[in-house]
């Protein structure tokens, strides 16, 4: 062989017989694997071969396995998806060079003859590629927006230069095609399809992308398709979803793809027909192949857009999670549940933690169609509710107890707090629950006027906006703005009261202790619920105004101030934290529950006889000081 090729006239020979572009470092050199294998180094400098999942490269030379039969030597190999010359010796690589040669645009990996009515690729054995004229090869066009295919007889009669890159060619069943990159005037002449992935990649496990190339688009799988026979172009644009992929589900749904390539469906919201062109701007339909468990087949999909706020939105949210866990625990372990107050903050907090975790869900894990849709939409709305009604219960017992000097001690005292706080929970859980059963019920009554019939989770999971319907405005708006403005009464009474105490004290120079400490300590509770009803307040009418002004409509920088409002927003979870346990009132008591738990360890751990009793006096010291 190598006397061969020193002869001018061997390499005339080796030429007509591989038709192999003879570059110095192809000639003569075997494959390092087996057919459909690639290489992979391991941290310790050994290598193996390993099956080739992906097939989007590979090097196609009649030599194979050259690595594994000979001691030492070179040979060609796809490492880390690029092509390298492989030194080797001893079990070990030695050298890699990376090849820069052109490669044979292949439209189907080898072993695979092209479909040419789904545009996909059918395995097949014992091929020969003799119109494959390199020894490296790239497989498929996943990088064109439009693919375009030419039938032809055979592929050697071609003298137009095509540019690298932009088509490739392989055998079909009956000949030869050539799959071109077109723009998007062709779509004017031949019927152009939406593929969701790109070439020879298809949804798997949902709507994730993976190089299968068996699968194409099926026209004939669907009814929905005019002339499903004729011959097509696919179109494929990553950049136009930049959401969720749904199933456009048949039974569901009423559409068509047109002979001319428009998508015709019925849109519920104007009650009419819409037609999409395939190279419309934006998202829309697109077809695909699918395979998942309970679903496998050719699908219509549609792409339901992610506002980009809910992107930025969903760390503040995280954030007030984490704050309001904080504040619950903290609560806890300082043992304020123990009074009222710390009962109605923690069914506060509770709330409005399940509150931003269902936005969070909602907004990132749960797609529109969804079963789950519906429940995270009532979930949010009954939340959003219990969040409110609290906020008001605690204006309400401020408000109740402001000022009002019994003792707080005594059986007839705690049964009477029981009472309250039956009442408050039974309030504060169950108004929202009779709301949500409201709105539930009158979403599925279909004689209802579309002005007032709430829609929940069909586009949103949420209590929907639409144009001309005013549910959420009449079943969420008016009544959280209804306790808002009780709140907002009850407020301003209760303050009018505190001024006439403060006055009163001061005039009668009342210095009985008790009174005006009790007096002191219903104001600090009262400041610290202004501050947060005034912070809540705020959210609110900010919230209820940019959902009712569409910001985005109006250019960029109000689209801007929507996102900052509405991360702004989102924090009320950090201000919560900051408002109830941001004090120096929290910080003695965490430090002296500390001590005592500290204490109460170490004596656990000494002398238990001796210290039973003592113990008991400390837990109760601890206990009074929380109390009151
Ligand atoms: C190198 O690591 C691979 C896998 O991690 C192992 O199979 C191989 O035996 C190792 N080779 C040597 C020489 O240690
Ligand atoms: C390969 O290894 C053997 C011993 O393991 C050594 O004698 C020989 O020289 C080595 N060959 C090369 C090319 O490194
Ligand atoms: C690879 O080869 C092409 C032409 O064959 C050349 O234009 C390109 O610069 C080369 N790339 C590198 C990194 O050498
Ligand atoms: C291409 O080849 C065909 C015949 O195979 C010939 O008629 C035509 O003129 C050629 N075109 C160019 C640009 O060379
Ligand atoms: C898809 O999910 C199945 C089981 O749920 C799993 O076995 C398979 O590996 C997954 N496929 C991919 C490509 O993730
Ligand atoms: C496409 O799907 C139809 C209906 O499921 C089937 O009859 C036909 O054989 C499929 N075509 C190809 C090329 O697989
Ligand atoms: C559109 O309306 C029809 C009947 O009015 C209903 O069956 C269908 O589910 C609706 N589609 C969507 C997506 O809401
Ligand atoms: C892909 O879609 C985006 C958004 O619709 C558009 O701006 C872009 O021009 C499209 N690219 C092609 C090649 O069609």
């Amino acid at each position: 062989m190598n006397n061969l090729i020193t002869s001018g006239c061997g390499l005339i020979i080796l030429l007509t017989i591989f038709a192999f572009d003879a570059d110095a470092v192809t000639e003569n050199i075997g494959k390092c694997c087996g057919v459909g294998e690639i290489l992979h180094e391991y941290y310790n400098g050994s290598f193996s071969c390993l099956k080739d999942n992906v097939k989007r490269q590979s090097v196609n030379l009649p030599l194979t396995d050259v690595i594994k039969d000979e001691p030492a030597g070179k040979c060609l190999e796809l490492f880390s998806s690029k092509f390298f010359e492989i030194e080797f010796s001893n079990g070990t690589i030695t050298g890699k060079t990376w090849v820069n040669e052109t490669v044979f645009r292949k439209c189907c990996p080898l072993g695979y003859v092209y479909n040419t009515v789904k545009h996909s690729c059918d395995l097949k054995n014992d091929l020969e590629y003799s119109f494959v004229d390199q020894p490296l090869i790239k497989v498929g066009l996943p990088e064109c927006h439009i693919i375009v295919d030419e039938l032809r007889i055979s592929l050697d009669n071609d003298n137009s230069s095509l540019p690298e890159g932009d088509y490739c060619e392989d055998e079909t069943s009956g000949g030869f095609v050539r799959r071109k990159c077109v723009d998007k005037s062709v779509c004017d002449e031949i019927r152009c399809v939406k593929k969701c992935c790109p070439d020879g990649k298809s949804f798997i496990n949902g709507s994730h992308c993976f190089d299968t190339y068996e699968y194409g688009l099926n026209l004939s799988s669907t009814t929905k398709i005019e002339n499903p026979t004729e011959s097509f172009a696919i179109i494929h644009n990553n950049t136009r979803c930049k959401g969720i992929f749904y199933v456009l589900k048949e039974s569901r749904y009423q559409f068509n793809l047109l002979k001319d390539g428009r998508f015709q469906y019925w849109y519920n919201d104007s009650q009419s027909y819409k037609q999409e062109t395939p190279t419309q701007e934006g998202p829309g339909y697109c077809m695909e192949y699918s395979k998942k468990k309970g679903s496998t087949g050719y699908f219509f999909f549609s792409c339901m857009e992610v506002p980009p706020k809910y992107g930025i939105t969903k760390y503040p949210k995280i954030l007030s999670c984490i704050f309001l866990a904080l504040t619950i625990i903290i609560y806890l372990f300082l043992s304020q549940i123990k009074k009222l107050f710390g009962k109605i903050l923690i069914n506060y907090c509770v709330s409005t933690f399940m509150m931003f975790a269902l936005l969070i869900y909602g907004q990132f894990s749960v797609n529109a169609k969804d079963d789950q849709c519906v429940i995270v939409g009532f979930g949010i709305v009954f939340v959003a509710t219990v969040s409110f009604a609290w906020l008001n219960v605690m204006c309400i017992d401020i408000w109740l107890t402001f000022g009002s000097t019994k003792h707080s001690m005594g059986v007839y005292q705690r049964r009477k707090e029981l009472k309250k706080l039956l009442i408050y929970t039974a309030y504060g859980w169950g108004m929202p629950l009779l709301l949500t059963i409201l709105i539930y019920v009158l979403s599925i009554t279909e004689s209802l006027s579309d002005t007032i019939r709430p829609y929940v989770g069909t586009k949103t999971c949420f209590l929907e906006k639409r144009t001309g319907n005013y549910a959420q405005l009449i079943f969420l708006r008016l009544p959280h703005l209804l306790i808002q403005l009780t709140n907002a009464f009850l407020f301003l009474k209760t303050i009018l009261y505190c001024l006439r105490i403060k006055n009163e004290i001061e005039r009668i120079n009342d210095n009985k202790d008790e009174k005006k400490a009790k007096f002191n300590k219903d104001k600090e509770k009262l400041f610290l619920i202004l501050k947060l009803a005034v912070i809540m307040g705020i959210s609110f009418i900010v919230d209820t105004i940019t959902s009712f002004v569409d910001l985005n409509s109006l250019g960029t920088f109000w689209s801007n101030v929507e996102i900052v409002i509405d991360f702004i927003n989102c924090l009320q979870g950090v201000y919560i934290f900051i408002i109830f346990i941001c004090k120096k009132s929290m910080y003695r008591e965490f430090l002296k529950k500390l001590r005592i738990k500290m204490r109460d360890a170490y004596m656990n751990n000494t002398n238990d006889s001796f210290t039973s009793t003592t113990r008991m006096s400390l837990k109760h010291v601890g206990d009074s000081s929380t109390v009151r």
